[in-house]
């Protein structure tokens, strides 16, 4: 049996390749590289290059390689971005979806593994840890065109034979604890990748945007979660779709966060560095405060997070980042 994962060359989905093949399943990556990068694909997967939205290929790209699993990264995830492309993101992230789930109802896929987002609750109602059963009220096309995803997977599973799982992301950082890959995207606007880059002088400061927000130190609130509990939760989903027979919507995130002020005080520790940083107007659109509930995950797939320590988050964010220049000369 042969596992695709879309978005394989990219930060998560390579992480995810990386440990199919450290479990000894077969793995074939698709991705057309317009973020990620061949050289993030390990060389015992199949790279294909290719769009996710064009369903013939991805037919034969499925009967040839007699995939019956399927992971599926590959999609565009800046929220402010969704804002100014609207379009943009129902395209990569609904549409092209859209024709990847048609592409494997026609090929018997039997369990389909997908990448979503915390960002379809909206703002939570309290500060308390989100559960799977909070409203749905994403506030961007981001999050629309993750939600829209969810229900064609949701319906489709109700008429066809093949199970999903939804994940639902928090904040994913880190970078895998042996070196093999990590957060390499370029232009990333995501804290700890902002804040590691400061720390190495590959950015002047760094700013924090609010400082006036209801928490105790007037800064906005995360759960972060490092990227490879993340997708050990994705290897679990899909034994527990093999064996149980059953779908999955679950969050992935540790149950408790962290303030940005925090976050940049662990890079700054963790890398000696007092890099510059200044306090800015609240950047539009972020929620006070975004923590997971991730209890089913933990009961249902017995989800024992190995990485739940922030200071080795930074850790493996900061020697990813130093490496990186070597590699990919960016
Ligand atoms: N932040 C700064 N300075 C920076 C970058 C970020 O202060 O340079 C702050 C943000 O304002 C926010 C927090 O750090 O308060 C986290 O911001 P990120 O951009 O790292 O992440 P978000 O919480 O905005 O978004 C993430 C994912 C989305 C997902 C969302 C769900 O990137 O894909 O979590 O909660 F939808």
């Amino acid at each position: 049996m042969t596992v695709l994962v879309t978005g394989g060359a990219g930060y998560i989905g390579s992480h995810m390749v990386w440990r199919l093949l450290d479990a000894g399943e077969k793995v074939v990556v698709v991705d057309r590289l317009s973020t990620g990068f061949d050289w993030a694909v390990p060389s015992e997967a199949n790279l294909v290059i290719g769009d996710i939205g064009d369903q013939t290929f991805v037919e034969e790209l499925l009967r040839s390689n007699e995939i019956r699993s399927v992971f599926h990264f590959a999609g565009s995830i800046v929220v402010p971005e969704s804002v100014s492309d609207p379009l943009g993101y129902y395209l990569n992230n609904t549409v092209n979806s859209r024709s990847l789930i048609a592409a494997c109802v026609q090929s018997g896929v039997q369990e389909f593994v997908f990448s979503s987002t915390a960002a379809v609750y909206g703002t939570p109602d309290a500060m308390d840890p989100v559960s799977e059963t909070a409203s749905l009220r994403p506030e961007s096309p981001y999050g629309n065109s993750k939600l829209m995803t969810e229900m064609m997977l949701r319906d489709v599973s109700a008429a066809h034979p093949m199970h999903h799982a939804c994940l639902r992301y928090f904040n994913v950082a880190g970078a895998d604890p042996l070196g093999r890959t990590g957060q390499s995207t370029q232009n990333a606007t995501h804290l700890i990748k902002v804040a590691t880059q400061t720390a190495l002088s590959k950015r002047p400061d760094m700013q924090v945007f609010g400082s006036d927000y209801p928490t105790p130190d007037g800064t906005c609130v995360r759960d972060y979660i490092h990227v490879s509990d993340l997708v050990e939760a994705h290897y679990l989903a899909l034994q527990h779709m093999r064996t149980e027979k059953q779908n999955l919507t679950a969050n992935c995130g540790y149950g408790h966060g962290h303030s940005v002020l925090e976050v940049i005080d662990m890079v700054k520790r963790v890398s000696g560095s007092d890099f510059p940083v200044a306090v800015s107007p609240r950047r539009p659109g972020d929620a006070v405060s975004i923590v997971a509930n991730a209890d089913l995950l933990k009961n249902q797939l017995n989800w024992q997070p190995r990485y739940d320590d922030l200071e080795l988050i930074v850790k493996h964010a900061l020697r990813w980042e130093d490496t990186l220049d070597r590699r990919n000369n960016i």
